[in-house]
């Protein structure tokens, strides 16, 4: 089985590096073949909403989103990961689920598997964010939603953790980086 991780943010061996990291820790363990995708090193643009896309589900911009393309069809696993930046995804991560209007195209204008439909996949959403709200992860937990039932990725749920802030933060969260391997074991046995 392999597990595709999505590091979303800029910041470089933050909170959300770390969970990532033991995510795909936990899912090596239990014999997948992880890989890591670090965003903030890809040169991936916007999305230009210029419906070329509609017509065979291509995405005409030519750069680092094509290999992403690649590694979502290989992957049994999806974890997408990034903090909260205003309620949402960071730019890094907002980029690519956009980018996935191709996708989009494929499933509902020319109702093809968006990722193909030799394996059933499943996605889990891992969250940092500053501050401590009721209802904190809700605007970012729908665009992941959305984007998985674009790219028949199911749901299987959202590892989040709210009063994050400061770099390493996450490490001082008691069972926080436990609770990822674990998550990572349990995303290899869904
Ligand atoms: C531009 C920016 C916007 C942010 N917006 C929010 C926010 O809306 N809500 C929140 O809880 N935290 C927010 N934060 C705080 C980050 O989510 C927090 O610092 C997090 O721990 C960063 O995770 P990382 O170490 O994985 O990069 C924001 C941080 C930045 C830099």
């Amino acid at each position: 089985m392999r597990v595709l991780g999505l590091a979303g943010s800029p910041r470089r061996n933050g909170n959300t590096d770390k969970l990532l990291a033991e995510v795909l820790r936990g899912a090596s363990s239990n014999g997948a073949e992880v890989k890591n995708i670090v965003l903030s090193q890809l040169n991936i643009s916007p999305c230009e909403n210029c419906d070329a896309c509609f017509t065979a589900g291509i995405c005409k911009i030519n750069d680092d989103m094509q290999d992403i393309y690649e590694e979502l069809m290989l992957a049994d696993r999806i974890v997408l990961a990034s903090p909260l930046y205003f309620m949402g995804l960071t730019a890094q991560t907002k980029a690519v689920v956009d980018r996935c209007q191709s996708l989009w195209a494929k499933k509902y204008k020319l109702h093809i598997p968006p990722l193909g439909s030799d394996r059933v996949r499943k996605g889990l959403f891992v969250s940092v964010g500053g501050q401590s709200l009721p209802n904190l992860f809700q605007p970012a937990i729908a665009t992941v939603k959305a984007l998985f039932i674009s790219l028949d990725i199911e749901y299987t749920g959202e590892l989040v953790f709210s009063g994050i802030d400061k770099a390493g933060d996450i490490s001082l969260e008691p069972g926080a980086l436990d609770r990822a391997y674990l998550a990572g074991q349990k995303l290899i046995e869904c």
